[in-house]
């Protein structure tokens, strides 16, 4: 027997520490929280992507009398900016989360769902999407988003 250990790193950013650029992502994660459907929950998620050549991309998350038919903020994101963008790397992601009149105090990790369309669309355009996970405490600020899931399926797992 032996034992692997799997590392990842994440950075922890105060707000004021961002590079502006990411800063603003941040921001306009923060304004999309506003833009949730989320009546069965009242937990509003924002997302937003940015693309190798500037353009920014949004989401929120939407929620369904059918629980599973919802999405994560993320994902309606990603999905839109693979969709719409299909030939343009998606370089980062930030996250944020409001609920009870205020911005969660520490950080909420994206779904294992999430997780795992993050690091298709890292694949997919072989190029490393950095993950911002905006809270009241903090930034955690993740280089790729594989680093958010060591031990992933991917595609070369499929060929046995
Ligand atoms: N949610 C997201 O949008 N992203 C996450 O990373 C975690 C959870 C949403 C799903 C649901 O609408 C609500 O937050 C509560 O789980």
């Amino acid at each position: 027997m032996k034992e692997l250990q799997l590392q990842t790193t994440v950075k922890v950013y105060a707000y004021e520490e961002l590079d502006p650029s990411m800063a603003q992502l941040v921001d306009i994660a923060k304004a999309k929280t506003q833009d949730a459907y989320c009546p069965y929950s009242n937990f509003h998620v924002g997302a937003a992507v940015l693309l190798a050549d500037g353009q920014i991309v949004t989401g929120a998350n939407q929620e369904n009398a059918a629980y599973p038919s919802g999405l994560c903020a993320e994902r309606t994101a990603l999905f839109a900016a693979n969709a719409n963008h299909p030939q343009t790397p998606v370089v980062a992601l930030a996250l944020a989360c409001y609920t009870n009149g205020h911005f969660t105090k520490d950080v909420a990790s994206p779904c294992g769902a999430c997780r795992q369309v993050m690091i298709e669309t890292e694949k997919r355009f072989s190029t490393p999407m950095k993950v911002l996970l905006y809270s009241e405490s903090g930034c955690y600020v993740f280089e790729k988003a594989t680093d958010l899931l060591p031990l992933c399926f991917v595609a070369d797992n499929l060929l046995g």
